[in-house]
Formats: structure tokens, C-alpha cells, sequence
């Protein structure tokens, strides 16, 4: 799949889960273009607006958006019709939302895309959310273990094409066992071995994510709550590289 020419830089997407626009800019300097790619969310897009991406932009970096859609598919096929005049490199839905909204949502991307001759932004279709487990599913109806219910998303997720998949980093080498290479795996509940897990329920280290078979780490407060950002993204990429045997 799209050759998937990765640096260390792009494998590691830094989480800005604020609803203030200062502590953007701020975690913006403190980054200090360290990675490529910073994860904008719910927090931001209600607490500060969308004009936040710009912000984010112009600091030179690219912005996942992480919008964790889900509705009926006319009514996400409106919102992505928005969402692409955005400028943002990658979006993410509820693979819960069903096949049809999965496929209408990358037809609406993709024609929109070649209308304006533009890149797509990457979709990703959220599996089950890493704060969840075993216990929350039952709760929720669920028949099978959290591992079983992320395979069945995933497998939804890749027929419907999307491009990526999220998931915990403890299912990715079963993921990529049954489905391939084809797309791409990013994992959010990424933790030091020192962390608290706060409301994570599904962790586990970078090193693991990466041997695993993951692209893309989301490091969310591992690193925005430490005193020395930029110090702790250096320690991360070196873990990164660490566990792909570059370094
Ligand atoms: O602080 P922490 O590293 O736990 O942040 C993880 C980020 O990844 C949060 O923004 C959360 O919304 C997001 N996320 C997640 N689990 C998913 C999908 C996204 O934790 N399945």
C-alpha cells in the first residue's frame, strides 16, 4: 500500500487532548517540530474550534483529525464533504458506524479528492476505543472478548477501504496476521513502563507497538504532562527506532 515511506518523525503522532487554544500553542513551541504529525480531538473541536487546525499548521506541522465519527451514512457523508475542506492529512470514524458509512465516507473522500486535485486525507477506522475491556463490551452486549470484536471491526474496516485501523497495541500482531500489510495500524494507549495508565484500560510500551507490526504510535499524556516535552519525545523516538532495528 502507498509505499508506506515512513520517517521516525511521521511515527509518532503527538496528542493534544486540551480545550485551550494557549496550551496549543505552547505544546506547539514545545514539540518544536520534533514529529510531523499532531492528533487534534473532541476536546478541540468543541473547546476552542475548528480554526485550531490552522493554528496547529502553522507551526508547520500535519494534523490528524480526530473526529471518531459515526452516525447514519447521509449524515456522515455531509460532514466528510466539510471535514476535506479542512486540510487535514487524516481523519478517524467508528468502524461501530457499519460498512456503508465506512464506504460512503471514502467515496465522498475520494471524489473530492480528484475533483480538486488534492491528496485524500488518510481515514482510520477506530476499532474498539483502548480505554474498554472485556467487562465493558459484556456490559455493552458484546458476545465475544474485546480481541474477537477488534478482528470482526478490522475486517469490516479493511473491506470497506480504509486505510487505517486503530486499535490497542496488544491486537496488532493479530491483525496484521490475518489481514496483512495492506494498511496501515496506529495505536493510541501507548505507555512507559513508569506511566499511570489513567483511563486506559488496553496498554502497552512503544517498543511493543512498533514490534508488533504498528506504524503509528499516539502518545497523548506520556508525554504532554512531562515537564520536559521535547526531552521525552526524543526518548520515544529513540524507542521507536529501537524496536524497528534502525538504530
Ligand atoms: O493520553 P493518552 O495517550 O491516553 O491519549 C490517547 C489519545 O488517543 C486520546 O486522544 C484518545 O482520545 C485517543 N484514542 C484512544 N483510543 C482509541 C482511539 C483514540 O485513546 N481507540
Amino acid at each position: 500500500m502507498k509505499g508506506k515511506k515512513l520517517s521516525l518523525k511521521d511515527r509518532l503522532i503527538v496528542s493534544l487532548d486540551t480545550n485551550n487554544k494557549s496550551d496549543v500553542v505552547s505544546m506547539c513551541r514545545k514539540i518544536s517540530g520534533k514529529v510531523s504529525t499532531l492528533k487534534l480531538g473532541l476536546e478541540l473541536i468543541y473547546g476552542v474550534g475548528l480554526d485550531v487546525i490552522d493554528t496547529v499548521k502553522s507551526f508547520g506541522y500535519k494534523v490528524m483529525l480526530d473526529a471518531k465519527l459515526m452516525d447514519i451514512p447521509n449524515t456522515i457523508e455531509g460532514a466528510v464533504e466539510a471535514i476535506g475542506g479542512l486540510g487535514v492529512s487524516a481523519v478517524t470514524l467508528h468502524t461501530l458506524g457499519g460498512k456503508q458509512m465506512l464506504i460512503s465516507t471514502r467515496e465522498v473522500m475520494e471524489k473530492q479528492a480528484k475533483l480538486e486535485a488534492k491528496l485524500k486525507p488518510l481515514l482510520f477506522g477506530v476499532t474498539i476505543l483502548t480505554s474498554l475491556n472485556d467487562a465493558d463490551l459484556k456490559a455493552l452486549g458484546f458476545k465475544g472478548d474485546f480481541f474477537q470484536s477488534v478482528l470482526n471491526l478490522s475486517k469490516i474496516a479493511v473491506e470497506s477501504g480504509m486505510d487505517g485501523i486503530v486499535c490497542s497495541p496488544n491486537e496488532v500482531d493479530a491483525i496484521r496476521k490475518k489481514f496483512g500489510t495492506c494498511f496501515y495500524i496506529a495505536t493510541p494507549g501507548i505507555r512507559l513502563p513508569e506511566d499511570a495508565a489513567w483511563d486506559q484500560k488496553r496498554i502497552n510500551t512503544p517498543e511493543e507497538a512498533m514490534s508488533s507490526g504498528a506504524d503509528f504510535i499516539i502518545v497523548g499524556r506520556s508525554i504532554t504532562t512531562r515537564k520536559d516535552v521535547g526531552g521525552t519525545i526524543d526518548l520515544y523516538l529513540e524507542k521507536i527506532e529501537r524496536a524497528l532495528g534502525h538504530a
